[in-house]
């Protein structure tokens, strides 16, 4: 009878963790701690959570033996009944400390003043029937920072089941929905709208809300461009063309407020907003909200003048992408990256309402990765 024999490789113990060689030939070093809470007979197939408390072991986690079965490292635990058996190709994905794969973490787009035609556009019912439409849009959220819907229904319900499609509606301290309503007297021809700076919304909240809506319901007045630019685009075009200002706007964080009778809202936050691997990821931006500086006035012979060469960078025609909003269109972006403010305008007839809200990054994120994830659970 010929008998296959797998070759076994050698396990060598130590005190805190263990070695192997792996299918890359080189020997990987593992720590017990890590191998013992994720076993695993640690996550519940139902609740797909980990159900093994660590913080119940009498001792440290120390293997008694380990060895290599087949395609899988099995271990018996010292001081309790227990033996893992974890697969190598499970290992090796935990070898380097490298993060696990996101498939939202995708690289973004920088778009400049030409991009209205290019805007990613999907219609809204079309969207409400083919979840494979929305995983576009989202991941037009993410990689643009922006996208518009077309053929709202012309309702407030229309708007929050749009919102409901990528996540819940998220509340400011100004409520559930902002209303932006100016009804034009056709007897006071003198009426005059200003303009709006580009800015973030809320940027006095802890953590401002992640994705914007705005309905726009009606629209019949002359003027009022809408003005939109990619932060991301102009904070790297600033990194590259003044290091130092970067570097300031990026770790520095400064104080914006809102403030009234009833609410006094605070935050720090850095203008330029960096994700996880040291990319801009966003800005928080707004005149209007921004509090007295406290930074040391000396800080401030330097802080001030970046500060202003940014602001006014972030105004060049290169990034500022001007039109106008159409009734039954809902512009959706990222509100950490893309500043949106509204031309001045004199107006003479007509009546201009949008109806705005927010939903949250993260969560569209989430609902992003359950569409087109096998997740950890499914693979
Ligand atoms: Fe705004």
């Amino acid at each position: 009878m010929n008998v296959m024999t797998t070759p076994v490789a050698p396990v060598t113990l130590g005190e805190k963790g263990l070695s192997l060689p792996l299918s890359d030939g080189q020997v990987h070093y593992f720590n017990y701690y890590w191998l013992r809470d994720n076993c695993p007979t640690s996550f519940s197939a139902q609740t797909r959570e980990r159900s093994f408390d660590i913080f119940h072991l009498d001792a440290a986690p120390r293997a008694d033996a380990a060895e290599v079965e087949g395609d899988a490292l099995v271990i018996r635990w010292n001081g309790e009944n227990h033996v893992t058996r974890m697969p190598l190709a499970w290992l090796e994905k935990y070898t380097t400390g490298t993060p696990r794969h996101d498939p939202a973490d995708l690289p973004r787009k920088a778009w400049y003043s030409d991009h209205y035609p290019d805007i990613p556009r999907f219609s809204q019912p079309a969207l409400k029937a083919d979840p494979a439409l929305r995983v576009k849009w989202m991941e037009a959220l993410i990689v643009e920072g922006l996208a518009i819907i077309t053929d709202m229904p012309d309702s407030n319900e229309g708007l929050t089941e749009t919102v409901e499609m990528i996540g819940a509606v998220r509340p400011t301290f100004f409520g559930d929905y902002f209303d932006v309503y100016t009804h034009i007297n056709p007897t006071n021809t003198a009426y005059t709208a200003g303009p709006l700076e580009l800015h973030t919304d809320t940027p006095a909240e802890e953590h401002a809300p992640g994705i914007q809506f705005l309905h726009c319901r009606k629209n019949s007045v002359q003027g009022g461009e809408s003005l939109y630019a990619d932060g991301v685009a102009v904070a790297n075009d600033f990194r590259l063309r003044d290091p130092e200002g970067f570097r300031l706007l990026s770790e520095i964080a400064v104080p914006f407020f809102c403030e009234h009778d009833h609410y006094d809202m605070r935050s720090r936050q850095t203008v330029i907003e960096l994700d996880q691997h040291g990319e801009v990821s966003g800005l928080t931006i707004s005149q209007h909200m921004l509090d007295l500086l406290d930074l040391d006035q000396a800080l401030l012979d330097e802080y001030y003048p970046a500060f202003c060469r940014f602001g006014k960078m972030l105004q060049e025609e290169k990034y500022m992408m001007r039109f106008m909003m159409k009734a039954g269109e809902c512009m959706v972006f990222d509100n950490h990256r893309i500043v949106h403010g509204r031309a001045g305008y004199v107006a003479t007839s007509g009546e201009r309402f949008l109806r705005g809200t927010y939903s949250d990054r993260a969560e569209m994120r989430s609902n992003y990765r359950a569409l087109v994830s096998e997740g950890r659970f499914k693979a």
